[in-house]
């Protein structure tokens, strides 16, 4: 499984890029409002986004219709090479998604929920698909499980590493466990918080470990 980072804090992106983990960014309109962004800088903030790190990194349309969606999405796309177009799994969104496709443009369908809603996503050409663990958790569902019949789903009719398939990514995570669990059920990518990839590395039997190793040092003469 790789890791995104899922955020639009570039002082975050640069950190945990500089641990060597992260393989590509996910943003959304909420997550550029969270830092602050402003209208008028926000291709300019994806395009310094996309030279921080080299893999993917997923810019989101905001129009409803998919005639806008469309050439939101090609204008995203030209920023920069690493760009994916995210795009909202609704009908509009599949017709966008598809017409990009067609052009070569890779497209991370977001706010996926179910496995009829991945499927299509898949069909109409996505290279990302992005189910969503915590929100499902929000309202009483077991977000774990639906992604797992997502990654199983998915997995019935892309079997082949050879064959190019969509990529599942992970979203929508809040904990540790999260990760673990997409991990294990085999997950291509999960797109982690910076909270809680610094808690991924945290464990208070390394800190104890470290803590003794140090006292221990310190007797060697
Ligand atoms: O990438 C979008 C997704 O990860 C959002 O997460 O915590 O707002 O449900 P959250």
């Amino acid at each position: 499984m790789q890791f995104f980072i899922d955020t639009a804090d570039l002082q975050e992106i640069r950190e945990a890029a500089s641990w060597g983990v992260v393989a590509g960014v996910t943003t959304n309109p909420s997550l550029y409002a969270k830092i602050g962004g402003k209208l008028a800088d926000f291709e300019d903030h994806i395009k310094r986004i996309c030279e921080t790190v080299d893999g993917p990194v997923s810019a989101e349309v905001t129009a409803d219709d998919r005639a806008e969606m469309i050439a939101q999405g090609e204008h995203l796309a030209g920023l920069a090479d690493n760009v994916a177009v995210k795009v909202p799994t609704t009908i509009e969104g599949l017709a966008c998604c598809h017409a990009l496709a067609e052009e070569g443009i890779a497209v991370n369908m977001t706010l996926c929920f179910t496995v009829p809603q991945a499927i299509m996503a898949a069909r109409a050409g996505a290279s990302f698909i992005s189910p969503f663990i915590g929100r499902f958790d929000d309202i009483g569902e077991d977000g774990l499980a639906q992604l797992s019949e997502v990654v199983d789903a998915i997995a019935n009719y892309w079997p082949n590493e050879d064959e190019e398939g969509p990529q599942i990514i992970a979203a929508s995570v809040r904990s540790v466990n999260h990760v673990t669990q997409a991990a294990l059920m085999g997950a291509d990518i999960a797109t982690v918080p910076f909270k809680v990839l610094q808690q991924c590395v945290k464990h208070p039997l390394t800190d104890q470990g470290l803590e003794k190793f140090k006292r221990d040092w310190a007797t060697v003469r």
